[in-house]
């Protein structure tokens, strides 16, 4: 990892966006993202690669970064949380992420390089909203094991991004490119060399 492909001086302009995205998703409110996302300076200031440091996340914790102006879900899966994905293949239009939403690495059970850490691209696959992180089990529904749900239109989306059958968005949820650049740091935006 070269010292240009990560920015480390854009991690305070991360750490508010994050900030930002977090305080829409505790209101609840389903916001499209293009009304705050639209492309600019800030968009362009995180268009590189950026570092995270998880660390510090506990189980069934999930953080938002932003990368080139989309809000990236990063989610350190409990072993309840990995097994439940195993139980929903009938339920999902694609389960075993035929569509490419995904890089190569990500095309397996987990749609992640590592079962216990998920990294997604936090916009519904519908038209654009941000979806929420409702790990609950029975908080959308008497059968939720807990997930993504898009309260735009009702899109349900399950621990991988996979998303339900019966509901209008059309594909999984997006993996951007990533890899570990050792056992507690991401890189979002680009494949290991
Ligand atoms: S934008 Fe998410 S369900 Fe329509």
């Amino acid at each position: 990892m070269s010292s240009e492909d990560v920015d480390l001086k854009k991690r305070k302009f991360l750490s508010q966006a994050t900030t930002a995205i977090g305080a829409v998703g505790v209101c609840g409110a389903a916001v499209p993202l293009i009304s705050y996302l639209t492309p600019g300076r800030e968009a362009q200031m995180s268009a590189k690669a950026v570092e995270v440091d998880i660390a510090d996340m506990k189980e069934g914790e999930q953080r938002t970064v932003v990368w080139r102006g989309k809000p990236i879900w990063i989610v350190r899966r409990s072993v309840a949380q990995v097994d439940s994905l195993k139980k929903l293949d009938a339920q999902l239009s694609d389960p075993n992420s035929a569509i490419e939403q995904q890089p190569g690495y990500a095309q397996n059970a987990y749609r992640s390089i590592r079962p216990d850490i998920l990294v997604l691209v936090g916009v519904c696959t519908h038209l654009g909203c941000a979806p929420t992180y409702r790990p609950e089990p029975q908080s959308i529904d008497e059968t939720w094991p807990g997930g993504f749900f898009c309260s735009c239109h009702g899109s349900k989306f399950d621990m991988a991004g996979r998303v339900y059958k019966g509901v209008p968005a059309p594909t999984n949820l997006e993996v951007p490119p990533y890899h570990f650049l050792n056992e507690d740091t991401i890189v979002v935006g680009k494949d290991r060399a």
